[in-house]
């Protein structure tokens, strides 16, 4: 993508602020975040980059960003990440995770923008624990929380504005995302970013359940690739996909990996499992690769430069 105007919601964020990262040389890149888990620190300073604190919740500053700008490209990544945090705050999170992006979707329709494509960013957790595995795009989808639900409600909307009102759009369903720059400041943080966070400044970390739930761990760099190429493939218009990498990954593997990779000791304490909790959540992720995906990383190589980059 080159000399395009785009906009990243939640471009403060961890995936966010990777992909503007990766397309600030290049383009014009517009910013709105709410801050409450991005940093505009994660950012390069550039001339092509305007930043915006504010919440995709407020339709008048949408309204406003989109009456100056023609965005070429609409990432839309704003959301509340974490499944336990949509368990408590189940109606806050409805706005975020919801209502923002149908609002977008208004904008676009209603003021007959031109865009070459909205992303949405999907979620692996549509899923929910029906045992298939692994995940296709067509498997059963069984939301288990409101994070779920939102997230699949979302996705199909995007996908009705794409079939009804020809709002070119694409959406992910991202399995568990880790790689520099994903904060590991609150309760509600990834695990793998909680995890390096206890390794290196030595804190104790706590296990939801028996640590045998397992998930597909993707490296930033690989989902920046994944977007990218569904943003820009003919394809992928109208389409879900898959982005994980295929491996299965226990917690329990994860805390020996990292100990016998670094020789330090982590503090594990088990206690009982979180509500709505997925056991095990594994992509296939064929669909994707048939228009050109290639994950450069394993948990190995993808741990190893996330380790090197943070120590
Ligand atoms: C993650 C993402 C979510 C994404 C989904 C796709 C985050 C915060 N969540 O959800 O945005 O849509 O993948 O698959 O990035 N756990 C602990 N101890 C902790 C933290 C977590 O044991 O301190 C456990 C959880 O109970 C869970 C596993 O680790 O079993 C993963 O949790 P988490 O990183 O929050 O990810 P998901 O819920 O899979």
């Amino acid at each position: 993508i080159q000399n395009n105007n785009i906009l990243i919601t939640g471009g403060a964020g961890f995936i966010g602020s990777s992909l503007a990262n990766r397309l600030l040389p290049n383009n014009k890149v517009t910013i709105i975040d709410d801050l409450s888990m991005g940093d505009f620190s994660n950012l390069s300073s550039s001339s092509n980059l305007i930043k915006i604190k504010g919440s995709v919740t407020d339709k008048a500053l949408l309204e406003k960003v989109f009456e100056e700008n023609d965005f070429d490209y609409i990432f839309h990544l704003a959301a509340v990440a974490s499944v336990a945090d949509s368990v408590a705050r189940p109606y806050e999170t409805h706005q975020v995770n919801f209502d923002s992006t149908m609002a977008i979707l208004e904008i676009l329709r209603t003021k007959k923008k031109s865009i070459k494509r909205f992303i949405f960013s999907s979620s692996a957790a549509v899923y929910g624990d029906e045992p298939t595995l692994p995940k296709q795009e067509e498997s059963i989808i069984r939301p288990l929380t409101p994070y779920a639900v939102d997230k699949f409600a979302s996705e199909r909307m995007v996908m009705v504005y794409n079939d009804l009102y020809k709002i070119p759009a694409s959406a992910t369903r991202f399995f568990n995302v880790y790689g520099p720059n994903q904060n590991p400041n609150s309760p509600y943080s990834g695990f793998i970013s909680i995890l390096v966070d206890c390794l290196k400044n030595q804190k104790p970390l706590t296990i939801f359940g028996d640590g045998e739930q397992a998930r597909d761990f993707v490296y930033i760099d690989d989902v920046l690739q994944a977007l990218l190429l569904i943003a820009t493939s003919d394809q992928s218009l109208g389409q879900v996909y898959n982005v994980g990498t295929g491996a299965k990954t226990t917690l329990n593997d994860l805390i020996r990996f990292s100990q016998s990779d670094l020789g330090k000791e982590v503090d594990v304490k088990y206690t009982e499992p979180r509500e709505g909790d997925i056991k095990l959540s594994i992509s296939n992720i064929q669909k994707l690769k048939k228009i050109g995906y290639n994950p450069k990383y394993n948990l190995e190589s993808g741990m190893k430069k996330y380790l090197d980059y943070e120590f």
